[in-house]
């Protein structure tokens, strides 16, 4: 999928479905169920570094699955997570370190927040790389939140939430994720923009909806936001076949002769 194609959702009303990803096994995987959006989300620092939060990500790390998520796709488009640190202090770093992660085989960027970051998405935008914008909580702003918390509950945030929508808008963001806030503020900013809006945690009027894959998968347990709907429950599933081989091992059962060459 290209940037144009994604954005011509917003016209013909077909809801945007999109996942996060972080290696080669998975992206196939998504790929194969016919999802043509994929986010090589900062969340790997929770999910695949065991971090508590995702400040600790670094280019590096972001380089390094987004290579991995677009070396294993064949037509996807590919949006990679601008780490903390890796734009907010100038337009330049932005532009350099956007630049990377489309050398790493992203298509589009995504980069957290309003305020001064709209600057920054502007001097990315000019450059010819399409940046997604990501409003609402912020999980590099945790700290400031004090927690993963819904954002945009009282009627001044939500109008500073509608306004940066539509500053980020204006100065080129391809999209923008609207991440745990009150349905009706999604819906009114969903309404006011061109640009395509995808929830998490948003409410159903958005136009797409993105998941982290862990967490659709029923992999992850160890904070389930109200937003997610866990599709399957692999973690069970896994942790069944794993007492298994155990029991079999240790029972003599495995390998038998089916598994052994003669
Ligand atoms: O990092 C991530 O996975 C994200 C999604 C939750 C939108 O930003």
């Amino acid at each position: 999928m290209t940037i144009p194609e994604f954005q011509a959702h917003k016209q013909t009303g077909k809801k945007l479905v999109v996942v996060t990803a972080y290696d080669a096994l998975f992206a196939k995987i998504v790929e194969q169920a016919g999802i043509e959006v994929i986010l090589v989300g900062d969340s790997l620092g929770v999910l695949v570094q065991g971090e508590k939060n995702t400040l600790s990500v670094t280019m590096r790390d972001m380089r390094y699955h987004t290579r991995l998520v677009a070396k294993a796709t064949e037509g996807a488009l590919i949006i990679a997570d601008m780490p903390f640190l890796s734009y907010q202090a100038s337009n330049e770093e932005a532009i350099r370190n956007a630049g990377r992660l489309l050398r790493a085989g992203a298509t589009a960027v995504k980069m957290e927040g309003g305020g001064p970051i709209v600057e920054r998405v502007q001097a990315v935008t000019q450059m010819g790389i399409p940046v997604m914008g990501h409003l609402g909580m912020t999980p590099q702003s945790v700290n400031q939140f004090g927690g993963y918390k819904v954002q945009g509950k009282s009627p001044h945030q939500a109008e500073t939430l509608l306004a940066e929508a539509k500053a980020l808008e204006q100065t080129g963001a391809c999209s923008l994720v609207l991440e745990a806030i009150p349905l009706d503020v999604a819906r009114t900013i969903t309404q006011t923009v061109a640009i395509p809006t995808i929830g998490i945690g948003a409410g159903p009027h958005c136009d797409g909806q993105v998941l982290v894959l862990y967490d659709l998968l029923g992999l992850f347990d160890e904070f389930v936001p109200k937003f997610v709907k866990p599709y399957a429950h692999l973690k069970t599933d896994a942790l069944q076949a794993l007492r298994q081989y155990k029991e079999d091992v240790e029972g003599l059962a495995f390998p038998s002769d089916k598994e052994s060459y003669h």
